[in-house]
């Protein structure tokens, strides 16, 4: 594994935007996994200047979410498709429909919103790359510390940390969704490679845990050790317990 360490949180958006910019010209119909939350919003704006500028497109580009909240159509001020539409795809050239968020909204079943999506990733031959961010208690995606890796995609019950960590985005901790869909460890794992973002003091202490300590499924982002092709892109604040 490789560690890429910078001195200000500006500085890992920028290498983050120019390392994905970079691998996404690397072949033709090349597929990107994608996070939302707090870290990759910096790196978002960038590529989206680089688009901009004319120095990047995303045209023939598949991207597929890392996970939504399940219920969620897509349109609700704290869905995750709709953060992806306000930092990345309204402002980019990607084809309609050529991003994917999981949905599990109407009448779509839990079977057609979790196999369904992991069909839809394998159809387009797996994901080339797959960018993540890291929750404070080390879980990525919605992989919460006990999730076995073995899991595909899958729906997950929110712990009540989890809820209330969100519930910031809420008017009050009722409306936080009970449940999402989230990609597993497994899928996570099938990525051809992937990089990590994390930001901040907060996380220093579990984010050198997951690298140096025990690969454990108390630490979902321990798993990271065992990928043959990640690097993790860390300010200094982050990587200050490594
Ligand atoms: P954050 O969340 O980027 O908002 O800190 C990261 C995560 O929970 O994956």
């Amino acid at each position: 594994m490789e560690i890429r360490i910078f001195e200000t949180e500006a500085g890992v958006d920028k290498a983050a935007a120019d390392y994905v910019a970079a691998r996404i010209t690397e072949k033709k119909g090349f597929v990107l996994g994608l996070p939302t939350g707090g870290t990759p919003e910096g790196m978002y704006a960038k590529l989206v200047d680089k688009v901009n500028k004319g120095e990047l497109s995303f045209k023939g580009i598949t991207t597929f979410n890392l996970d939504e909240y399940a219920g969620y159509k897509g349109d609700e001020p704290q869905a995750y498709l709709r953060f992806m539409k306000e930092h990345l795809f309204d402002h980019v050239d990607i084809e309609e429909g050529a991003y994917n968020v999981p949905n599990m909204s109407g009448d779509t079943t839990e079977k057609e919103a979790t196999y369904g999506y992991e069909n839809k990733i394998a159809g387009k031959g797996g994901i080339d790359l797959m960018v993540l961010g890291m929750g404070g208690n080390g879980h990525i995606g919605f992989n919460e510390p006990g999730t076995p890796f073995g899991l595909g995609v899958h729906r997950v019950e929110l712990t009540e940390k989890t809820r209330q960590d969100n519930s910031r985005f809420f008017a009050s901790i009722d409306d936080v969704p009970t449940a999402a869909i989230t990609m597993g460890i497994r899928s996570i794992m099938n990525c051809r490679s992937l990089i990590m973002i994390v930001k901040g003091s907060a996380k220093a202490k579990v984010l050198a845990q997951a690298l140096s300590g025990p690969v454990t499924e108390d630490i979902p982002a321990s798993v990271l050790q065992l990928h043959p092709q990640a690097i993790i892109f860390a300010d200094k604040e982050a990587a200050s317990c490594l």
